[in-house]
C-alpha cells in the first residue's frame, strides 16, 4: 500500500496541475500500480514522464532495489520532482532526466532486453515508442502504458494492435479500470510454464 507520504505527493500533484493548468494529471490507480510492482519486484525500470515524481517514487518504494530513470520535459515539473525526489531520499534510485522523451530516451543509451518495467504516463504512447519497449524490456519484462486513448480511439488502434499480438505480448489485468494497459513480453518460458501450471 502507498504509504503516506506518497499519497501527500499525489495531493501535491492534483493541487500543482488545477494552478499550473498544464498536463500533470497524476495516475489515479496508485494502489494498483503499488501491486504490480511489488509483486514483480523489477530492478531497472524506466518512466516517460515523471510530473512531480508520485509514480517514480512509489515504484521506488515498491520494489526496494530497483533503479528508477524517470524521464520529463516540463522544466517546472522537472524542478518540483527533484525536491519530492530529495524529501523521500530517492535520489541514489530516481534519476531524472530533462527533456523531450525524443531527446532523453535515445541518451540513455540503453541496451535492448535491459529493462524489466517500462511506465508509459506521457501523452497517447505512439506505435513506434511501444515497439521500442518491447525490444527494451527483458523477456518477461512489463509495460505498464496509460493514457492509450488520450487522443481517441482511432490513434490508439496500431499501439493497441501491437500489444494484442501475443507472439510479442501477453495482456494481464489492466489498472486504472482498464485504462491503462498491461502487457508482458513474450518469451520466458520458466515462466509461462509456472503460468500454465497455476491456471489464470
Ligand atoms: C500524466 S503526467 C505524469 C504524471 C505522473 N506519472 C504521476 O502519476 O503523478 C505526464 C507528464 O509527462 C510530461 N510529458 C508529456 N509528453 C512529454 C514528452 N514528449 N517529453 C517529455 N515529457 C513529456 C508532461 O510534462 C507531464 O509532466
Ligand atoms: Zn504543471
Amino acid at each position: 500500500m502507498p504509504a503516506p507520504a506518497l499519497l501527500a505527493l499525489q495531493q501535491a500533484t492534483r493541487a500543482h496541475q488545477r494552478a499550473h493548468g498544464c498536463n500533470a494529471h497524476t495516475f489515479e490507480d496508485g494502489e494498483g500500480l503499488w501491486q504490480l510492482v511489488a509483486a514483480h519486484q523489477p530492478r531497472r525500470v524506466l518512466e516517460l514522464g515523471t510530473g512531480l515524481g508520485y509514480t517514480a517514487c512509489l515504484m521506488a518504494l515498491a520494489s526496494p532495489e530497483a533503479v528508477v530513470d524517470t524521464l520529463e520535459g516540463d522544466a517546472i515539473h522537472a524542478e518540483l520532482a527533484r525536491d519530492q525526489i530529495a524529501q523521500l531520499g530517492l535520489q541514489q534510485r530516481v534519476r531524472l532526466h530533462e527533456g523531450s522523451f525524443s531527446v532523453t530516451l535515445p541518451a540513455l543509451q540503453l541496451q535492448a532486453g535491459s529493462l524489466d518495467l517500462v511506465f508509459f504516463d506521457g501523452n497517447m504512447p505512439a506505435f513506434v515508442l511501444v515497439q521500442r519497449f518491447h525490444s527494451l524490456l527483458a523477456p518477461g519484462g512489463l509495460l505498464v502504458c496509460a493514457n492509450l486513448e488520450l487522443n481517441g480511439p482511432l490513434g490508439a488502434r496500431r499501439a493497441k494492435a501491437e500489444l494484442n499480438d501475443t507472439t510479442r505480448w501477453q495482456r494481464l489485468p489492466g489498472l486504472e479500470n482498464g485504462l491503462t494497459w498491461v502487457a508482458r513480453k513474450q518469451g520466458d518460458a520458466a515462466l509461462q510454464h509456472e503460468l500454465v501450471r497455476s491456471g489464470p
